[in-house]
């Protein structure tokens, strides 16, 4: 880890990493999303930068400061981190999705927010699926190292595997979002890092470190 932030290693590179929440809205005044808090992809960024890349973050809404020397793109739903991220991984060395996509968005915004009525006890939103920005990406003719990451509760190995194959990935890192204290709007982190034929631990530590350690294996694989 120490020889890659020395050696200015990936000078030269171009790495793309999408992070955070996205939002997808209901109306005028409300959203739905998820308490991602961005800090993996965010640290991602920032140790990717000091072993010397060129960095491009395509960032949802989160309260984080931009890491020195990163290019940041805000964006707020999927279909526009869609298009940012597909726009920038076509010339990038490596993809990282570290982003908390939401899986459906609303069929139909309304222009106007929804008022309550008096006879209704129940309401339904219908919402329709999002595009898949990683798999997406991995299917560019130019694709770059493609990393994705797994947010599991249970199984959490067979379904790492599965999204690997499914989306064309290099490299899954899963991580087990029940256990407390890692993951989700966590300040700590543990993965487990998978490749179609090799099996990585990084174990639980502050997310800077976690990040710093995932940078220098996909630095290493890349080689
Ligand atoms: N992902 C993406 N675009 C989506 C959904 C997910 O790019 N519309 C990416 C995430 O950034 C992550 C990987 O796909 O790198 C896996 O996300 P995850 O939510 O764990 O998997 P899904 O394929 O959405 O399946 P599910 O939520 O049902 O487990
Ligand atoms: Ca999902």
């Amino acid at each position: 880890v120490c020889a890659l932030y020395q050696n200015d290693k990936l000078s030269g590179q171009h790495w793309v990493i999408t992070a955070g929440p996205t939002r997808e809205a209901i109306d005028p005044v409300r959203y739905i999303s998820n308490h991602s808090s961005g800090k993996m992809g965010f640290s991602l960024a920032q140790a990717a930068q000091q072993a010397g890349a060129n960095v491009t973050l395509i960032a949802g809404p989160v309260h984080l400061n931009t890491p020195q020397s990163v290019k940041r793109i805000d964006v707020e739903s999927a279909e526009q981190m869609h298009k940012q991220a597909l726009t920038y991984a076509n010339e990038a060395t490596v993809f990282i999705s570290c982003a908390a996509v939401a899986d459906y968005r609303v069929a139909q915004i309304a222009d106007h927010k929804i008022k309550k009525t008096d006879d209704n006890q129940e309401m339904q939103i219908k919402l329709v699926k999002n595009p898949d920005i990683v798999a997406d990406v991995a299917q560019l003719t130019n694709k770059p190292y493609t990393v994705g990451f797994a947010a599991e509760t249970q199984n959490i190995e067979q379904y790492a595997l599965d999204k690997l194959k499914r989306k064309n990935l290099d490299l899954i890192a899963a991580n087990n979002v029940a256990t407390s204290g890692q993951g989700f709007n966590s300040d700590n982190n543990a993965l487990t890092v998978y490749s179609t034929n090799n099996k990585f631990d990084i174990d639980l530590a502050d997310k800077s470190l976690v990040a710093q350690q995932l940078v220098a294996l996909i630095a290493e694989q890349l080689d």
